[in-house]
This record gives C-alpha cells, sequence and structure tokens, in this order.
C-alpha cells in the first residue's frame, strides 16, 4: 500500500479537529492503516516548540523568530513522524502544514509568501502534502464559534485585521496550489462537512 500526506487547512474556527478525527474514523473503518496528528506538535519537541510560540506570556516575540520556530517544529515532525509513517505505507492526515505558515506568518505578520515559503523549503526537503482539504469559512465565522473557548492562545488574541490578512494568505495559497487543494465549504453541519472531506480524500487516493 502506498503511503500518503494528507493535511487540511483553514482558519481558526473552522472545524480542522472535529473533521479530522471523524475522517481518521471512516478512513480505518474502510481498512486503512492512519496516523492522525498536528501541527505544531504532534511529538514531544515540536509539542514544547508549540508551547513556547503560543504562550500569551511571549509577548516579546518576533514575526521572524515565530516563522523560524514554526519551521523548525515542522522539520521535526517531518523526520520524526511523517517520513516513517509513509514510507509505512500509512495515511498520514495533518492538521495544518507549510500553507498555515504562508497565511499566518507571510500575510498575518506580513513577512512574506516567498520569504516564507523559501525558509519551509529548507525545512520540509520541498516536501508537499499530495493533498490538502481546505475547510473554507469566512474567517469572523470562525472566531465567533471559537469565542466561548477560555483559553486563548497568543494568535487566537490577535486582532481581526491579522485574521483578515490571514484569510487573504489562503486566498494565495489557493491561487498558488490549486492542483493539490479541495476547497469545502466549512460553513455547513458537521456531517456534511465531514463526508464532503472523506469524499474527497477517497476520490484522490482510489482516482
Ligand atoms: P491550532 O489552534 O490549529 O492548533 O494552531 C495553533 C495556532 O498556530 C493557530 O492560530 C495557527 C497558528 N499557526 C501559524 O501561525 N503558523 C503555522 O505554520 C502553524 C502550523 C500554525
Amino acid at each position: 500500500m502506498k503511503g500518503y500526506f494528507i493535511t487540511f487547512e483553514g482558519p481558526d474556527g473552522s472545524g480542522k479537529t472535529t473533521v479530522a478525527t471523524a475522517v481518521c474514523e471512516e478512513l480505518k473503518k474502510r481498512g486503512y492503516e492512519v496516523i492522525h496528528t498536528r501541527e505544531p506538535g504532534g511529538i514531544e519537541i515540536s509539542e514544547k516548540i508549540r508551547n513556547i510560540i503560543l504562550d500569551p506570556e511571549n509577548t516579546m516575540m518576533d514575526a521572524k523568530t515565530e516563522a523560524l520556530l514554526y519551521a523548525a517544529s515542522r522539520r521535526q515532525h517531518l523526520v520524526e513522524k511523517v517520513f516513517p509513517a509513509i514510507r509505512d505505507g500509512k495515511i498520514v492526515i495533518c492538521e495544518r502544514f507549510l500553507d498555515s505558515s504562508l497565511a499566518y506568518q507571510g500575510y498575518g505578520r506580513q513577512l512574506g509568501f516567498d520569504e516564507v515559503l523559501e525558509i519551509n523549503l529548507f525545512a520540509i526537503d520541498r516536501t508537499y502534502p499530495d493533498l490538502t482539504v481546505y475547510l473554507d469559512v469566512d474567517e469572523q465565522v470562525g472566531l465567533d464559534r471559537l469565542s466561548s473557548r477560555n483559553f486563548k492562545d497568543r494568535l487566537d488574541q490577535e486582532s481581526i485585521d491579522f485574521h483578515h490578512r490571514v484569510a487573504q494568505g489562503y486566498q494565495e495559497v489557493l491561487r498558488r496550489f490549486k492542483d493539490r487543494i479541495r476547497i469545502v465549504d466549512a460553513s455547513r453541519g458537521k456531517e456534511e462537512v465531514i463526508a464532503d472531506s472523506l469524499n474527497r480524500i477517497l476520490e484522490f487516493i482510489n482516482g
């Protein structure tokens, strides 16, 4: 069995965790070997880096430092978890990857799309996902969904302008990488979003 690297992307509150969890269960029921992971994190070293990046007390963090930490966390996660699983013929479902850095650091932090792409290409050895499911929801709807959460990490606390820029960044991602991205309307009920995402993945794997 061939391994696949599939990512879920979308703004905060787009439902990535709920949808990815359900999709993984459905794939397992169909006999696929699946690993569900996330960025930043997924393994011990990367979870530690995640805690540094998202700690609301780290108000001094420079934007380039942030971008480099995401890239460092990504590298370690790929080497320790994603590459071996793909080599073993598993399907890796990862919440967030390169496209998040392009949108959040490239546009949100205004570091530039190509600058952020360049440091990331070094980190990922040019490994792009085989397929990316983009959960498309208006950024304000996403933020409203999250507003009931008690804990807000350093990026959740950013201004609405920041999140508007992230949304523009994702539009650029969708334009540049349209061949590997499937857009799913995530403003609908969760059952529909899960079914649609699953179908896109099955079509890709069996296609
Ligand atoms: P999460 O809430 O989806 O787990 O992600 C944590 C935050 O990290 C979220 O606000 C998006 C942000 N992020 C980036 O800014 N750049 C990245 O490269 C990644 C992976 C996440």
